[in-house]
């Protein structure tokens, strides 16, 4: 057997990791399907939450263990009882909750699972079907989704890195439930935004804001960008994960947004962003074959061709694989 480098023998250990990793991916939404976590908010043994969530006591009790290994679980002799973490990211009260995140992975598995089948015909729509109630709830636990992902780093991340302390109006374009809204308005204080996007998405936004306490701040306004502009009159404007490379209609996209900008508006784009070599990273690589991504130069083109200024990435985020690129509407 040949020598592996130091090098090598490090990364051949991160790929048997993430190899691993789908196992503790399973177990984390399917506690979550069978509501132990929410059994979990006072002190119990496995038989009690087996017999609160109808389960089998033993298989319970092997899954609560790696809900400890997880560190949303804590076990004192033979009882289980949330984390604080674990209360933050799986209790439907937490503002941050990933419960939208784990339904949403649910729909998602069948197109992973379909994989093979969907690279062999370049038909995506050739991967299985989630079951129900997954795939008619697909649009609500993808926006939750949105929710349980910025909620949890990325919205704090964008707000400490874009300057918006001269502006005063946001469009929030595809806003989703808000999130990013919500963030930067608490980071600016002379800052209201208004969310745009489709009415079934709004309805969601309109509890992310309310639970949040912001509704004086953040307006919604129903739009759907295959038909209407975006209204005019706004310093700064967010396209957050909503051009995800070529076929996601950006060059249509950043036309109504410049046309919604006052003159020396700010455009923030955000979104996953694979290097210039396409070497990585590997969420962003990730995303790329799910959905689509832009390299970083490619962003940068397609929003100059748009007809903005000063195109440039001002934060990279390399473990998300996702970046900041801001923009300036000429005067
Ligand atoms: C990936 S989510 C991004 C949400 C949010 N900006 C974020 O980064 O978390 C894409 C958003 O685009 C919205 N959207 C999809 N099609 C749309 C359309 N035709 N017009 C307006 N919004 C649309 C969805 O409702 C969803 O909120």
């Amino acid at each position: 057997m040949d020598l592996f480098t130091l090098k090598d023998l490090e990364r051949a250990g991160e790929i048997l990791e993430i190899q691993w990793q789908y196992r503790a991916s399973r177990a984390l939404m399917v506690a979550h399907q069978l509501r132990i976590f929410e059994a979990l908010r006072q002190s119990r043994s496995a038989e009690e939450i087996a017999s609160l969530c109808g389960t089998s006591p033993g298989w319970t009790e092997k899954l609560l263990t790696v809900c400890c290994a997880l560190g949303l679980v804590m076990r004192e002799g033979d009882r289980f009882e949330l984390t604080e973490l674990g209360r933050a990211l799986t209790l439907p009260e937490s503002l941050r909750n990933i419960r939208g995140l784990l339904d949403h992975g649910e729909n998602l598995w069948w197109f992973w699972t379909g994989l093979a089948e969907v690279v062999r015909t370049g038909k995506r729509d050739s991967a299985p079907k989630p079951p129900e109630p997954y795939h008619s709830m697909g649009h609500f636990h993808w926006i939750w989704a949105m929710n349980g992902i910025a909620a949890n780093g990325p919205a704090q991340w964008l707000a400490s890195n874009v300057d918006l302390s001269s502006r005063s109006r946001l469009l929030d374009v595809g806003g989703g439930p808000g999130t990013y809204s919500i963030a930067l308005c608490q980071k600016n204080p002379y800052l209201s935004a208004v969310i745009w996007d489709l009415p079934e998405t709004l309805e969601i936004a309109a509890q992310v804001v309310k639970g949040f306490q912001m509704e004086h701040r953040i307006a919604l306004q129903e739009g759907d960008w295959n038909k209407d502009e975006f209204g005019e009159g706004y310093d700064c404007l967010l396209m957050s994960n909503i051009l995800h490379g070529r076929g996601s209609h950006s060059e249509m996209k950043l036309k109504k947004a410049l046309r919604a900008l006052t003159p020396n508006g700010l455009l923030i784009v955000h979104d996953f962003l694979l290097h210039d070599d396409r070497s990585g990273p590997l969420p962003a690589a990730l995303f790329y074959l799910m959905v689509g991504a832009y390299t970083i130069g490619e962003m940068i083109e397609v929003i100059e061709e748009a007809g903005f200024d000063q195109v440039s990435l001002i934060a990279y985020n390399e473990v998300r694989g996702a970046g900041i690129v801001t923009a300036v509407k000429p005067s």
